[in-house]
């Protein structure tokens, strides 16, 4: 069954498309683990919602962390954005919502706008200087997305990692520019939240920063201790390069691309996410949009 809405058709996949994809496959059967994960992240989502409004979730990929029906009691759209295109579309199938007009797919949307560039590079041959600057420049200026903006909620679920692995998985870790790029693709992300968000709007950037694969003993950590015990691995610097949750609440507090935008700022208690093979310690941003749109230093 075809769902209503835009879609976009064929772009080429690539490498880092195939990985995304591939990785997406593997987690599709995941439903039921992420019931308390998908509990969370709807929670917030709706405790966002105004009276008939629209959500934009980016990074939806197969929904599994997604109540479509209880998000569509309180939202009147929902738009879905993801690379993958056929993750977006068995999600709403596994969920029963195909034919609802109420939910709009957008796949094959890149949302680094250089995927297509990391793709080239791999860590044994790695994108050159100029190549890697002409990156910079498309984040920096990249042309607006094709999405119907803005919306009243914006979500970024567990995308980040994800949007890092694309640079990882092209540059390698240990390549002199890869926590550069890594923090203009954030600093990118961050300020997209703001830019598709109508003024007055909340962005929820949902973020997964640690796993059991670098800390065995998270699984058994009861619920009251998750937040010391994210203190204790930041403190420690263990976790996912780009992704620690206190630099990004202090960035949307502090950061002049940002903070003219932003009229505040809250982050959640952490949860774990019950991936399968790993589990994640998450936490949620809550940011709220100024209900006046920020003057340009041309109206000044
Ligand atoms: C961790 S998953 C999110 C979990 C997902 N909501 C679910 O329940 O399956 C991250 C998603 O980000 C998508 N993604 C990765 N890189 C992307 C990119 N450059 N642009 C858009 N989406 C991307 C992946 O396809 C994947 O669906």
């Amino acid at each position: 069954m075809q769902p209503a809405g835009p879609r976009r058709v064929g772009r080429k996949m690539n490498r880092i498309a195939d990985e995304q994809k591939r990785q997406n496959d593997h987690s599709r059967g995941r439903w039921d683990r992420y019931a308390p994960h998908r509990g969370r992240v709807t929670r917030l989502l709706a405790d966002a919602a105004p009276p008939h409004g629209g959500l934009c979730v980016l990074g939806a990929g197969n929904s599994n962390d997604l109540d479509l029906a209880a998000l569509l009691q309180v939202y009147d759209q929902v738009h879905l954005v993801d690379l993958d295109p056929h993750a977006l579309q068995s999600g709403l199938d596994r969920q029963g919502w195909g034919d609802t007009e109420r939910i709009r797919l957008y796949g094959n949307v890149d949302l680094t706008w250089i995927a297509d560039r990391l793709a080239v590079g791999t860590p044994e041959r790695p994108l050159s200087d100029a190549e890697l600057d002409l990156c910079a420049e498309t984040m920096a200026a990249h042309p607006p997305l094709d999405l119907p903006s803005p919306f009243d909620t914006v979500a970024s679920v567990c995308l980040l990692t994800q949007l890092i692995q694309c640079v990882t998985l092209s540059l390698g870790e240990r390549h002199p520019r890869c926590v550069e790029t890594i923090l203009r693709l954030r600093a990118q992300h961050l300020g997209l939240l703001l830019e598709l968000l109508r003024p007055g709007g909340t962005a929820v950037l949902v973020l997964d920063f640690v796993s059991s694969q670098t800390c065995p003993e998270l699984p058994q950590v009861p619920e009251s201790h998750l937040f010391d015990k994210a203190v204790e691995l930041i403190s420690r610097r263990n976790f996912f390069t780009g992704v620690n949750p206190f630099v990004i609440r202090h960035l949307f507090e502090s950061d002049p691309a940002l903070t003219p935008a932003v009229d505040s700022v809250q982050m959640t208690a952490p949860w774990l996410w019950d991936f399968g093979p790993r589990v994640y310690l998450v936490c949620a941003i809550v940011i709220r949009r100024k209900a006046t749109a920020p003057r340009s230093p041309d109206d000044r």
